[in-house]
């Protein structure tokens, strides 16, 4: 029984735990006392308990994963939640294809439906399961015949703000984005978006589904459009830190407060999570651009691995790209993969933060387990020699109270649908993070900050 350790804030969890929706802004309490809350004998009680939240289990070789079913949190989201941006969302929202009833309701059966993979196993939601935000829970995202790709499964809650899709943004549109996946060897597999139509055309339901939808039978185009549709009704507010903004000020903690501030100021986030650097941001948290921060590159020995994506994507032809993306090393050079400047080597969209708690493992190789993990790795300016780094990216001299804080504000963009997860899973981050923080080097972090290397030549 997780909730029976006799501290203030497990009584606040146990609270939240009862009350579900309603208890919105415990979690933002929750976030302010976490100091009193990650108790000494905390990781030793929860060690071992099932908290149903975390990677999922590993699958045997050769299985693909488990396909969610569609429920309630599949439902596309209201209008009215607090903080809902009207005016940003009409803007992003094609004329053309306006959020009818009809195709929204046929996009997400599609998103549901393993048919339109290769061998009728891996759906849309495989990877992009509601129950978790729309993610997966794993580090790299495993598809068809259980072949595991390069990339972590970013949610696709808000993703109609993006103005790029995947993490090197090498598309626009969700239209564009919802034809890549089908087609992947590693994903869904299908050997050309024909065969998934196909599959489905003889279908009277979607034949009649898609002449409501439509006005004109199964076809390629109009399976995009239904997709992409369904997805641009996924938006995600009503969070805390959205009640706070709106006027709230009990909805979140004080240390979330202390955090919103850090974000703006000493901890420099904002320098690429807000639209500018000089307005707060408070709807979509990016700044619709790409950096390298420091994630993995070093591993890699990029000379051969530039020459190698030179090679490969000699033709850049957008399938071949895609394909690399997810299935070779070549990934590991990001938005290079695009745009061939040496820039580029490494660098990854901002992406959005709102239910980051629930969205991990962090960063595009999903190599980062907790948020406090995340922060550690700003805190020390990471990437000491790595040529091609962010000029943003240095060492922060972040207090432990102030990851804390840090912490808290991301707890607190949790919306409403996963407040329960969101405190198991803030309780299992803090398990982990009060008995290894493998990102933390405090020295680091309150040095100076250290030239960047030259690059390599090419
Ligand atoms: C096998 C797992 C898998 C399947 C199946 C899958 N995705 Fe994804 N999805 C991913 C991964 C991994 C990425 C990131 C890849 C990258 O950036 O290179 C991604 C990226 C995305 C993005 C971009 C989000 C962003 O913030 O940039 C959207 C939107 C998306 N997927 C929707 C879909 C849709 C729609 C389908 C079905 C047609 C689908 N996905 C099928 C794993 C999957
Ligand atoms: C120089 C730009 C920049 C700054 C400054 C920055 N970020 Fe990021 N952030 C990014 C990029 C780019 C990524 C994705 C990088 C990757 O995966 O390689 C990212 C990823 C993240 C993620 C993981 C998101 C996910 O879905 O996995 C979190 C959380 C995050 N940032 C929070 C913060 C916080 C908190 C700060 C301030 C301490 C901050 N960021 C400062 C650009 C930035």
């Amino acid at each position: 029984m997780l909730f029976m350790v006799a501290t203030r804030s497990s009584r606040e969890l146990r609270f939240a735990a009862l009350h579900g929706p309603r208890a919105r802004s415990v979690l933002a309490i929750v976030a302010g006392t976490m100091s009193v809350w990650a108790g000494a004998a905390l990781a030793e009680q929860l060690r071992g308990l099932d908290l149903n939240v975390g990677p999922p289990p590993a699958l045997a070789p050769g299985q693909p994963p488990p396909l969610p079913e569609p429920g309630p949190l599949a439902a596309p989201r209201s209008q009215h939640q607090v903080g809902f941006p009207a005016t940003l969302t009409k803007s992003v929202i094609p004329s053309a294809s306006p959020l009818t009833p009809a195709v929204v309701a046929l996009g997400e059966k599609l998103f549901f439906d393993s048919r339109l993979s290769g061998d009728g196993t891996v759906a849309c939601a495989s990877c992009h399961d509601p129950a978790r935000a729309f993610t997966d829970g794993r580090p790299t995202s495993v598809g068809i015949k259980g072949r595991a790709g390069q990339r972590n499964a970013p949610t696709v809650l808000n993703a109609l703000y993006n103005k790029t899709q995947f993490w090197d943004g090498r598309v626009d549109t969700l239209e564009q984005q919802a034809a890549l996946p089908i087609t992947n060897p590693f994903e869904m597999g299908a050997a050309r978006l024909d065969d998934a139509v196909g599959r489905i055309a003889d279908d009277e339901d979607y034949q009649q589904q898609f002449m409501q939808a439509f006005g004109r039978t199964v076809n390629e185009q109009d399976l995009l459009r239904a997709i992409a549709t369904y997805e641009r009704t996924l938006t995600s507010f009503d969070s805390p830190f959205d009640h706070f903004i709106a006027g709230d000020a009990t909805a979140i903690g004080d240390a979330a407060k202390r955090g919103w501030e850090l974000f703006n100021t000493k901890a420099k986030c904002n320098l690429c999570h807000a639209l500018t650097e000089k307005q707060r941001d408070v709807a979509v948290l990016v700044d619709n651009d790409f950096h390298n921060i420091g994630i993995g590159i070093l591993r890699h020995h990029v000379v051969p691995l530039v020459r190698q994506a030179n090679r490969e994507l000699a033709e850049g032809k957008l399938q071949v790209i895609d394909a690399k993306a997810i299935e070779s090393e070549i990934s590991a050079l990001g938005r290079f993969l695009i745009t061939k400047k040496q820039n580029d080597i490494a660098s990854f969209k901002t992406p959005g933060i709102r239910n980051i708690l629930v969205t991990g493992p962090y960063f595009h190789d999903g190599s980062m387990q907790t948020l406090w993990d995340v922060v550690d790795h700003y805190n020390k300016g990471d990437g000491l020699s790595d040529p091609w780094l962010d000029e943003d990216i240095q060492p922060l001299a972040l207090t432990e109270p102030e990851i804390d804080d840090l912490v808290a504000f991301l707890v607190s963009l949790t919306s409403p649908q996963y407040t329960e997860l969101g405190e198991k899973e803030l309780a299992r981050q803090q398990a982990i993070a009060k008995v290894s923080r493998p990102q933390r080097d405090t020295v680091r972090a309150f040095s100076a900050k250290p030239r960047r290397p030259s690059p390599p030549p090419f």
